[in-house]
């Protein structure tokens, strides 16, 4: 993967962690002239990124930039798809409508629309996603898998593996998920996941898998009505996160997982789901559109649907619910 100037600049001025380092030794590291360099610095400058022009001995990092920067995601990618191409927005309504749009002009696979704020997040069941600038991770993830439309709802499952995944690498901490895809710390949910679809009568066209993750918050920065269910990573790791790093490595597992389905089907996909879920082996409570249903969630099927066991026996197969548990 060729890597641009202005990322490598940026690279390794995070790696020399604020000690200055030669504009000629960095000329000579990336096989570039002096001037390119100092056109890369002078870009990055106007960009906000705060680096310092420290007299004989070089460049040095001021200060890392508090915001979303496509040099920071990009360093921590190891994908070759996923992420390649990134759209970043200051603030939006939502990456959702902004991925319609992009995947319907033919945006393609592995495209990512990121924001740091929305001004209309959209959550699952017509409910609104809060979406905060700078406190977390919004994105939406276009992928085009040749695959029939009854296997996209798979695509959600293999994104909440990633997510949790993504979530333990950076942070330490150990998430769980609750059926269908929201992503739990210690019974409160950090991430939800909702997953959208463009599709011919039969083939999917594009899946946006838009992924919403509370980084950054403190208690109060969460809406009355979320602070005793909602938590973020900085709240459970004690630590702030670092959110390119975060949104870098869910894309190099959802690849990764992504990879593993289109070879060998769902059933390592489900097993790690399982792995991780909260929901199965426990007496839970399912409320659909149409019926309450309570009993033991027994497991998901090949399909991502959850079986639920009630006390007679009889086994229901739930499509869509809210879960207590
Ligand atoms: C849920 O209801 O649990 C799903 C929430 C999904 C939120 C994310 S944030 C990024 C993307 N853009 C949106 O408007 N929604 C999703």
């Amino acid at each position: 993967m060729k890597v641009p100037i202005k990322q490598g600049v940026w690279k390794r001025l995070l790696e020399m962690d604020g000690e200055p380092i030669s504009g000629q030794k960095l000329a000579e590291e990336l096989g570039v002239s002096r001037t390119a360099i100092w056109k890369a610095v002078q870009t990055l400058q106007s960009e906000g990124f705060e680096i310092d022009s420290v007299k004989k001995s070089g460049y040095a990092i001021h200060a890392k930039p508090a915001f979303l920067t496509l040099e920071e995601m990009q360093q921590y990618r190891t994908s070759e798809q996923i992420g390649k191409y990134i759209h970043l927005y200051p603030s939006l309504t939502s990456t959702q409508v902004i991925a319609h749009e992009k995947a319907q002009h033919g945006a393609l696979h592995g495209t990512v629309i990121v924001s740091e704020e929305q001004t209309a997040g959209r959550g699952r069941l017509q409910r609104k996603w809060d979406s905060g600038a700078g406190k977390g991770l919004w994105m939406t993830i276009i992928l085009r898998p040749d695959i029939h439309v009854s296997r996209a709802p798979q695509l959600t499952l293999i994104a909440a593996v990633a997510v949790v995944k993504g979530i333990e690498d950076v942070t330490g901490v150990q998430a769980q998920i609750k059926w269908p895809n929201d992503v739990l710390i210690n019974g409160k949910k950090c991430t939800g996941i909702l997953t959208e679809l463009q599709a011919d009568v039969d083939r999917v066209q594009a899946v946006l898998l838009g992924i919403g993750i509370n980084v950054l918050h403190d208690k109060e920065d969460f809406p009355e009505e979320l602070k005793d269910i909602a938590t973020s990573l900085k709240m459970e790791s004690g630590e702030a996160v670092n959110r390119a790093k975060l949104a870098a490595t869910i894309w190099n597992y959802l690849e990764k997982y992504s990879d593993l389905y289109l070879e060998q089907g769902f059933e390592p996909i489900r097993l790690l789901w399982e792995s991780y879920s909260t929901s199965i082996g426990q007496q839970i409570i399912a409320r659909t559109a149409r019926e309450v249903i309570e009993g033991r969630a027994k497991g998901i099927t090949k399909d991502g649907v959850l079986l639920v066991e009630d006390s007679t026996g009889k086994i229901h197969e739930i499509y869509s619910a809210d879960i207590e548990l």
